[in-house]
């Protein structure tokens, strides 16, 4: 591609079947994250939100990349040659659509095709789940232009890996493998390339059958309980459930009824039928 790409294409999407599809959609530019694409994605996150439509988000990448982080000469370079009021908008248009994907309204999934580097480790940690081709490379490579891994990338690093590897991982500028990353936690699961969508399609598919109000609540207590002592998760989540009771008070009722009057499902082998269920 010779010619720039205007701010709306540097982020496909599609809808099929309860799923949206979105994609990073730089793939001349190894879809690193400019100030374009992080505005283009806030409005497509926006879009597909609320649309009922849509039951479950996936995010990869057009072309070899899943994302090589942040743009170092559109979001670095050019907006510190233009002074903190440049930098500092930059960094919450990046940061501001990573925080709509954490507690995204619909469960997340990064399909991590091909290069996941610094700053992609936000959206990364963002999406509830995240499958990768076996042959996919992730890298904390800050440290080898001279900077720390900032925007967050240090605090995905130390959630969701030990400190050992965390460490190694920041310090050493090495790249991982999806294997490798798998085996770390910093994914759920590693595929060959050629079966990553389908695995994708099965998850989010077994998602789309679960109850909606349910699997929101859930996901929101995982993020907030990791934070708190045992004595304050176990008030938030009574009250969580609550809360989603307020919104949705017949379908576990419904699951319960056909699981003991019914006999139609087994709770521990599947969820219920949610078309039958009442308001
Ligand atoms: N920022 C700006 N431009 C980038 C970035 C980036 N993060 N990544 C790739 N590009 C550009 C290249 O400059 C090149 O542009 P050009 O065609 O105008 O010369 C184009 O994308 C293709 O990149 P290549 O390097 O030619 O692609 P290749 O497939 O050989 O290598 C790789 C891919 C390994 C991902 C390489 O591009 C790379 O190392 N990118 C930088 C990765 C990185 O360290 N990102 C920053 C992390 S730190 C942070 O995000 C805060």
């Amino acid at each position: 591609m010779t010619t720039e790409r205007s701010e709306e294409e540097t982020v496909a999407y599609s809808i099929e079947n309860g799923i949206a599809w979105v994609k990073f959609n730089r793939p001349e530019k190894r879809n690193c994250m400019s100030p374009k694409l992080n505005r283009q994605m806030m409005r497509v996150l926006d879009e597909l939100e609320f649309d009922d439509k849509v039951g479950v988000l996936v995010l990869s990448g057009e072309g070899s990349a899943w994302s090589a982080g942040m743009d170092l000469k559109e979001y670095f370079r050019e907006n510190e040659a233009k002074g903190l009021g440049a930098t500092r908008k930059a960094q919450s248009e990046a940061y501001g659509w990573w925080r709509k994907l954490r507690w995204y309204q619909k469960p997340t999934i990064a399909m991590v095709n091909g290069w996941c580097f610094g700053g992609g480790y936000g959206p990364l940690h963002s999406c509830d789940l995240a499958f990768a081709a076996e042959d996919a490379q992730f890298g904390l490579s800050e440290i080898n232009w001279g900077i720390l891994p900032g925007g967050g990338a240090t605090k995905v690093a130390t959630n969701l890996l030990n400190m050992r590897n965390a460490m190694y991982h920041a310090l050493m500028g090495e790249n991982i493998d999806g294997k490798t990353a798998a085996e770390w936690g910093l994914i759920n699961e590693a595929v060959p390339l050629d079966k990553l969508q389908g695995r994708v399609t099965e998850v989010a598919n077994t998602l789309l059958e679960k109850n909606p109000v349910a699997l929101k609540a859930t996901k929101d207590a995982i993020r907030r309980v990791t934070e708190m002592t045992y004595d304050n998760a176990e008030d938030y989540l009574i009250r969580a459930q609550e809360a989603a009771n307020s919104y949705d008070n017949e379908g576990r009722k419904e699951g319960i009824k056909q699981f003991i009057d019914d006999k139609t499902y087994k709770p521990g082998l599947g969820a219920y039928d949610k078309s039958k269920q009442k308001g």
